[in-house]
Order: structure tokens, then C-alpha cells, then sequence
């Protein structure tokens, strides 16, 4: 073998090995493009935060609720040029959690004041305006940066909002009694004081007012599966971490400085708490939910899964349509979904918690 020939095989050899090389690491990543996503936002939510000097790498949560608001709006920095592209997002956000928008529907808020709290960069300020007619409609949020999307947002569709600020455990700028019907989906359980903040709604509300509530539900897929056994074992993201620690990080982003999910029931007693009448109208699956559901075979082959999480992954079976629910016919998916209002005055006895529809029985088929 001459010089050149024996140089052309060691370059092929070098190839060959890269390759493999190359292969071997594709091999091992497979599976955990969710971490690596996890920590590219927790990067780039970190680079921000630097500017506010807020926060650190061991430190995150000295971020304040407001500060992690600010830097992390739903729809990141995107701008919406056209109506169109608004209203995409919007079905968009639908599309994502199959059945959410039924569970959530309004009804119709004609010559109604209706309150989105926590409107985020507006969906359904836009949603319900364009359903209804006549309808006084106020956003509120504690991010700048949110209400600053949702503003040039209700511009392209030329309708008429009132977009207010609000601080963190601070009195709603609202006279008492004085509001149809409240929204606040996603906002609750990040919140540092629920209780109050319901407190909050039920005085702003009419008698005869209501508040749909959807708050992230621990009865869920979400948490069973993919913080209790994908993000913890399966893929080792966080294998010190409680499953609640994990739950935390999992949903809006790393460094938030309060996130937690509630089962149907604590969140009604904490509804009548708060003086209201709360029915668990059911839940709504993340088609990301839906996509892992096949996963819980493999979290059950695990010693190492927790007695609860095992519990509730092998009661779970899949509906012809990709929807996960448990045995007790309660669908598993992250959106939990209720229905408030002021209970009317009466002296009856005291009552359990209202589980309502939530679980009513579906004629679903286990896959
Ligand atoms: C997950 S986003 C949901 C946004 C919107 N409701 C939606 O469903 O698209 C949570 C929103 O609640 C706002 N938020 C968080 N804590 C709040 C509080 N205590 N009071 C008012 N808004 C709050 C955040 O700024 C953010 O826009």
C-alpha cells in the first residue's frame, strides 16, 4: 500500500468513525428532545433575567411572579401582523387541548361585563368578543409585556377592550357586584394566594354572576406520567426532584416562582373557601398528553415508580379518539375545568364536594 492509499483509508476510517460517532449520539439524544428543550428555554429564560439581575442558575426563584411574567408571555415575543395570523393562534391554542373549548365556553356575554383575569396575550378576549355582541370586556394581568401583546392584538380586530394591570395579592380594581362573568384559565394555581384571589372574584361578581376556572389538574397524565415517571425516571431530567418539584418546572417554564396542580376536589374546596359554588365540569388532555399515553406501559415495568403514579397510570385507558381517562370516567388530561358562582342564600346542610359532569361515565374504548 503506497503513502496516498494508505492516507485515503485512514481518512476513510476517520469517516466511518464519525459516523458512528455521529450515530451513537443521535442514539442517546432520541428520546430527550423534552429535556433539552426544558433547558434551552431555562437558558434563554436565564440570559433575559440576567438583565434584571434577578435571577441565577442555583438561585431561579428569586424571580418574582411579575419579573417571570414579564419575560415569559404564552405566545413568547411573537407579533401578530394580521388578524388572521391572531386568529390562527387561536385555533391553534384549540386544537392543542380537544375539548377544552367546549368545557370553557362563555355562553353568550351579550350586554354582559365580562372579566378575563389573567387574559395573557388574549385569546379569549378576541374568542368571546367576536361571539358575542355588546359585550363590556376587560383583560387583566400582572404582565406588561402580556397586556402589551393582547392591546396591538384587539387593534387588528378593531374591537373595544379595557386592559388593566394588576399587582400580585392586591384588591381587583373592580366595584363589588359589578361583573356578569369571569374568566381565568391557566392563572390560578400560579397565583401565591388562591384562596384570595378567589375571595376576589366572588366580590367583584353579581349575584347572579358566574366564573369558569380552568387550573392545571393533578389527576392528569401530565403529572402522573410525565413528571412522575418521564421527566424523573425515565429520562433522569430531575431524579432528585418531588413529583410536584417537577411538576413546577414543566408547564410555563423553569424559573417560575409559583406553579402546582390541585385535584378536582381540593379545588372545590377551596372554591367554598372562598364562599362559591364550585361543579368540576370535567377535563380537557394536551394532545402532548395524548401522544405519551403509550408511554405508561413502560412507567409501569419501573420498581422505582411511586405507589400513587402506578396506581393511577394502570387504571388508565385510551378512547378511540386518543383521549385518556381513568376507570371512574374522568378524563386525565392537564385542563381541569370548573364552573363558580355565589351559592344563593339557603339553610341547607353542608355539602360534599361538587364533583358534577366531571366524571361522568364515556363510552370510550381502551386502546
Ligand atoms: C399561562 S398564562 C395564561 C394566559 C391566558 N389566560 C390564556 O389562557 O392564554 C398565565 C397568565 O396569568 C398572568 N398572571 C399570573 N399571575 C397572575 C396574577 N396573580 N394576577 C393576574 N395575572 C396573573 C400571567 O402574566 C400570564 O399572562
Amino acid at each position: 500500500m503506497n503513502r496516498n492509499s494508505l492516507k485515503r483509508a485512514i481518512q476513510n476510517l476517520y469517516r466511518q468513525s464519525q459516523q458512528i460517532y455521529a450515530e451513537r449520539v443521535l442514539d442517546q439524544i432520541g428520546n430527550r428532545l423534552d429535556a433539552i428543550e426544558g433547558w434551552i428555554s431555562y437558558e434563554k429564560a436565564r440570559k433575559l433575567s440576567s438583565t434584571h439581575e434577578a435571577v441565577n442558575s442555583n438561585a431561579p426563584e428569586t424571580l418574582t411572579s411579575k419579573d417571570f411574567w414579564e419575560l415569559n408571555t404564552v405566545v413568547g415575543s411573537r407579533v401578530f401582523e394580521e388578524s388572521e395570523d391572531s386568529l390562527d393562534a387561536l385555533q391553534h391554542r384549540f386544537l392543542n387541548y380537544p375539548g377544552y373549548r367546549e368545557l370553557m365556553d362563555m355562553g353568550d356575554l351579550s350586554g354582559k361585563t365580562f372579566v378575563d383575569y389573567g387574559c395573557g396575550p388574549g385569546h379569549d378576549l378576541i374568542h368571546e368578543s367576536l361571539k358575542s355582541e355588546n359585550v363590556k370586556i376587560i383583560g387583566m394581568d400582572i404582565s406588561k409585556s402580556a397586556l402589551s401583546i393582547a392591546r396591538e392584538r384587539v387593534k387588528l380586530h378593531g374591537l373595544d377592550v379595557s386592559l388593566v394591570e394588576v399587582e400580585e395579592d392586591q384588591r381587583i380594581p373592580l366595584e363589588s357586584g359589578t361583573v356578569d362573568a369571569i374568566l381565568c384559565t391557566g392563572v390560578l394555581m400560579c397565583s401565591e394566594n388562591p384562596t384570595k384571589l378567589l375571595e376576589e372574584f366572588r366580590r367583584i361578581l353579581k349575584d347572579t354572576g358566574f366564573i369558569k376556572l380552568m387550573v392545571y389538574n393533578k389527576s392528569s397524565l401530565w403529572y402522573h406520567l410525565y413528571c412522575g415517571y418521564v421527566l424523573g425516571i425515565g429520562e433522569s431530567v430531575y431524579s432528585d426532584l418531588s413529583t410536584e418539584e417537577i411538576f413546577a418546572r414543566s408547564t410555563d417554564g423553569l424559573d417560575i416562582p409559583v406553579n402546582r396542580c390541585w385535584t378536582p376536589e381540593e379545588v372545590v374546596e377551596m372554591a367554598e373557601t372562598a364562599g362559591l359554588e364550585c361543579e368540576f365540569l370535567g377535563a380537557a388532555p394536551s394532545v402532548f398528553e395524548m401522544e405519551i399515553a403509550i408511554r405508561r406501559f413502560e412507567a409501569l415495568r419501573y420498581t422505582s415508580l411511586n405507589s400513587t403514579h402506578r396506581e393511577f397510570l394502570s387504571n388508565i385507558l385510551v378512547r378511540e379518539d386518543g383521549v385518556p381517562y381513568s376507570r371512574d370516567g374522568a378524563v386525565a388530561g392537564i385542563d381541569a375545568c370548573f364552573k363558580l358562582n355565589i351559592p344563593e342564600k339557603r339553610t341547607g346542610q353542608m355539602r360534599g364536594p361538587n364533583l358534577g359532569s366531571g366524571s361522568a361515565s364515556l363510552s370510550g374504548l381502551e386502546n
